[in-house]
């Protein structure tokens, strides 16, 4: 526990796009989780105040917010941790519309893995044996190191280029699209590859890191999105 006083204060936004900050004083607690704070308020304080969340062990994704101005997800945050000269302000996730309070709207964020094509697509039926999947191969391994994705949106959040564009597909969508181009199962990486090039595809990140440095699950999509640049050359150059 840190600290003389029991209690310390949170300012949480209240509203939608137009709303404000309020306080609350919220008693300490020991290895208290940020999510632990939002719901002593929601059940203890204010009723009325929206947030989500589902497991509670970082495994759903759906419980990240900005967290004293970083996105993060707070079931597995630790207040002493994040918490700056005492106080905790918490806000909904940055490059997200607003639905109330700490909610938003994740329709945009995952209709892009869509244009992405982030749906897996395979050429075997059921007649057709188990595919076996060299564990140690380097397309396994590629799509390993990128597949524990949980759609929090932490990554999405923290980049610029999703603010300057809202076009572009993000992080997260473009990392799910190297996933399945590196499965040797997928009949569709062709069409992937050109699905996720161009402007509002890989070609758009300025290689900042910020979804790297963020990832709650240390996946590097920036690594992704430079294998999908890589792809894309190669298959202009063959003329596909
Ligand atoms: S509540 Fe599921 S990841 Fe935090």
């Amino acid at each position: 526990m840190t600290g003389k006083d029991p209690f310390f204060h949170v300012s949480i936004w209240r509203g939608k796009d137009e709303g404000n900050f309020v306080s609350y004083d919220v008693p300490r607690r020991e290895s208290q989780t940020v999510l632990d704070v939002v719901t002593y308020i929601q059940r203890e304080l204010d009723p009325s105040l929206s947030y989500r969340y589902a497991c509670r062990v970082g495994m759903c994704g759906s419980c990240a917010m900005t967290v004293n101005g970083v996105a993060r997800w707070t079931c597995r945050t630790h207040v002493a941790k994040v918490q700056k000269d005492g106080e905790l302000e918490i806000a909904p996730l940055s490059n997200f519309p607003v639905i109330k309070d700490l909610v938003t709207d994740m329709r945009e964020f995952f209709d892009k893995w869509a244009r992405a094509m982030g749906r897996f697509h395979g050429g075997s039926t059921r007649a057709d044996a188990f595919a076996r999947v060299d564990p140690a191969s380097r397309e396994r391994r590629a799509a390993d190191a990128g597949v524990e994705c949980i759609g929090c949106g932490v990554c999405y959040a923290s980049c610029d280029v999703v603010s300057w564009r809202p076009e572009f597909l993000g992080p997260a969508a473009l990392n799910r699209a190297w996933t399945l181009v590196n499965d040797v199962r997928d009949v569709q990486r062709d069409a992937r590859v050109q699905a996720t090039a161009g402007d509002r595809g890989c070609h758009a990140c300025h290689t900042q890191g910020s979804c790297t440095q963020r990832c709650p699950k240390s996946i590097a999509p920036t690594a992704s999105i430079a294998g999908l640049k890589r792809l894309a050359l190669c298959s202009n150059s063959l003329g596909r």
